[in-house]
């Protein structure tokens, strides 16, 4: 039979199965076949199977040899806030030495620092960044993207971010799901009266995104002192009119109420959860809403908190992890960082996360029929990492393990590795 590519040689390949969100227990049935090849055609995969069967059936174009490595899915990042123009580090520096998050926002840094930015950058500009972006998430192993506006919070400013979005997705490898989140902070123009900023976002400002077809979701900050309950509410109901699906950053700072929000609201994920409770793990799972945890953010805010994830996993969630990728809370675009920090500070398995950062994470934004893991029809995006075994995957920190990347049948990546595991041994 024909093939495109096929890509031997890997010491295993690794991933979920299904096209539904794997919940509970199911987060740590990872499919793990040793000495695997995985056929190629059309931008899908056709098998995955022995590699000396898959080498005798299949004629292919195109050999990639995985040396000795490891197959798993391209990672799916279901939280990024990418489309900024400035960023951050005085203010790291602030936190280092002792200044907290709202302090901070409360001397004019935070979100407003980043909206300065974004609304003095121009289009051009906005997708030149963007741009270095996510070729720095391909070579880290993101094959796609949730990607939030957020930093324009007026109407030019965010159909401007949303565009860039559709933009850079016209021309890079990395696939893109934009979410509208307008109701990311109240902007400063609106600060002595933020019922009006709620007006516009549901009168004016959504319905331009919806006509538009600009995002398939729209999310809210649900926090005190940033949206409350009934003007998240009132947002996100005007967003589901209008066709659009829902995410919330939910329960971060605070135990808002956020979590039991999402699951009244039907919302496709709930993220963050530092401070979800019993009652809102329960909500959440009776809603079958997608838990999106974030574990690299309390770290990078000195924060204390950490999201109750082995509860979430108790309970029957369906666990999600990304990065939250942005220049203020988390400047970090690694999904295998954050796999190796789920695993350490959420006790998560090395199969859990790698469902989590794969097809939970796929399922969360509408792809779960199409990506998320290596099964014959599914899209062909995988990766081959410098790693002997999945578990290695958690448990090397600091060090880049792509060595290539596949896109929907096509290889845009490869690497040398940086030490060859089959060449060099144990490392
Ligand atoms: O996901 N929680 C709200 N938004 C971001 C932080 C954004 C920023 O500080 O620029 C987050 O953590
Ligand atoms: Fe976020």
């Amino acid at each position: 039979m024909h093939a495109d590519l096929v890509v031997l040689g890997a010491s295993e390949v690794a991933t979920p199965l299904g096209r539904s969100p794997r919940r509970g227990g199911e987060l740590a049935a990872l499919h793990v076949a040793k000495d695997a090849a995985v056929a190629i055609a059309r931008g899908k995969i056709l098998e995955v199977g022995a590699a000396a069967d898959i080498a005798r059936r299949y004629a292919a174009d195109r050999e990639l040899d995985a040396a000795g490595g490891t197959i798993v899915p391209g990672f799916v990042d279901a939280h990024t806030h990418p489309v900024f123009a400035g960023t951050r580090e005085d203010e790291f520096e602030m936190r280092t030495q002792g200044a907290s998050y709202a302090e901070i926002a409360a001397r004019g840094g935070g979100i407003l620092a980043s909206v300065r930015g974004v609304r003095a950058a121009s289009k051009e500009e906005l997708l030149d960044r963007l741009q270095v972006r996510l070729d720095r998430f391909l070579e880290l192993g993101t094959t796609t993207i949730e990607a939030k506006s957020g930093y324009g919070l007026d109407l030019v400013d965010e159909v401007k971010s949303l565009e860039v979005l559709a933009a850079a997705a016209r021309v890079h490898p990395v696939e893109i799901a934009p979410t509208f989140l307008g109701a990311h902070d109240v902007p400063q123009e609106f600060r002595d009266r933020p019922a009006r900023y709620v007006d516009l976002l549901v009168d004016e400002m959504l319905p331009r995104v919806a006509e538009g077809r600009l995002a398939e979701y729209c999310d809210v900050f649900t926090e005190r002192g940033f949206f409350d309950l009934d003007a998240s509410r009132r947002i996100l109901r005007r967003a589901r009119e209008l066709g659009l699906g829902l995410r919330i950053h939910a329960d971060q700072l605070s135990d808002f109420g956020a979590a039991e929000l999402a699951a009244e609201l039907g919302a496709a994920s709930a993220d963050h959860l530092e401070f979800a409770t019993p009652r809102g793990i329960a909500a959440l799972a009776r809603a079958n809403v997608v838990p999106i945890l974030c574990p690299v953010v309390p770290l990078f805010l000195r924060l204390q908190q950490e999201a109750p994830a082995r509860a979430m996993i108790d309970a029957g969630l369906a666990v999600a992890i990304s990065t939250d990728f942005n220049p203020g809370s988390c400047f970090l675009q690694s999904m295998p960082e954050v796999l190796s920090w789920a695993a350490l500070r959420y006790r998560m398995s090395a199969a859990e996360v790698l469902t989590a950062a794969t097809l939970n994470a796929a399922c969360s934004i509408g792809r779960g029929e199409r990506l998320g893991s290596i099964e014959p029809g599914k899209q062909a995006d995988l990766l081959v990492l410098d790693v002997p075994n999945h578990l290695h995957l958690a448990y090397e920190l600091g060090r880049n393990p792509v060595s290539a990347v596949i896109k929907a049948g096509d290889v845009v990546l490869e690497r040398e590795p940086a030490h060859g595991v089959r060449r060099r041994g144990e490392v």
